[in-house]
């Protein structure tokens, strides 16, 4: 995967995502991580890879400061027209490179953007140095286990080409933060646990 590729992948996935990936048992999934947000009125929240804005709509909006980025302009033209009368300012942006500085919000959001970004890892550092001390990150993604069943091995670059990794090991990216954060929660949300919410407070600068 590369940028590039994800641009074209997600221009295509644009007019039907929502469909998939924000009705039934993913919505059902979406809903449980704002049951008890871990941010307060007028907290500025960044939403990483925010694609057609299908977690904003589960959230009181206007309650908080929103920026919302996203590579693909096709996924984020869909979050503008459904948020258009709204505060929310919405930025293409790569999110392995963010042009905010450090320490910018109170909250961030990641949903399904660790398992579609190039590099998750510098991801993952990003979405640490804009976030506050005490900030919370809301993580919703899927993850595999340290070894790779045979299975998802074989599989694995045909998802890829789809968009998505389905090699991502969450325990590697804690491990190479845990200086900077600490994990709150860890909660199986979806197929036996391979979607998860994790919540994570950052400790340090
Ligand atoms: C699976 S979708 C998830 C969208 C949304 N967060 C959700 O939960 O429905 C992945 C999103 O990541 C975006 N994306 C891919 N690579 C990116 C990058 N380098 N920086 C920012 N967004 C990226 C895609 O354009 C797409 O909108």
């Amino acid at each position: 995967m590369n940028n590039r590729w994800n641009e074209i992948i997600y221009k295509l996935w644009s007019p039907v995502y929502d469909r998939i990936f924000n009705t039934g048992k993913f919505l059902e999934a979406r809903q449980k991580l704002f049951h008890h947000p871990p941010f307060h009125p007028q907290q500025r929240i960044l939403f990483v890879g925010v694609g057609t804005g299908a977690d904003l709509e589960l959230l009181d909006h206007s309650q908080f400061w929103i920026t919302a980025i996203d590579y693909s302009n096709d996924m984020l033209q869909k979050a503008r027209d459904k948020f258009k009368d709204t505060k929310i300012e919405f930025i293409q942006m790569d999110a392995q490179q963010m042009s905010f500085a450090e320490n910018s919000f109170d909250a961030v959001v990641g949903s399904l953007i660790l398992s579609v970004v190039p590099d998750p890892e510098r991801c993952m550092k990003e979405m640490i140095r804009v976030l506050k001390p005490q900030g919370s990150m809301i993580i919703f993604d899927k993850f595999s286990p340290p070894k790779i069943s045979l299975i998802k091995r074989m599989i694995r670059p045909f998802v890829k080409v789809m968009g998505t990794d389905i090699g991502v090991n969450f325990e590697n990216l804690y491990e190479q933060n845990h200086e900077a954060i600490i994990l709150k929660e860890d909660e199986p949300l979806l197929f036996n646990g391979m979607y998860r919410k994790i919540l994570l407070t950052k400790i340090r600068r």
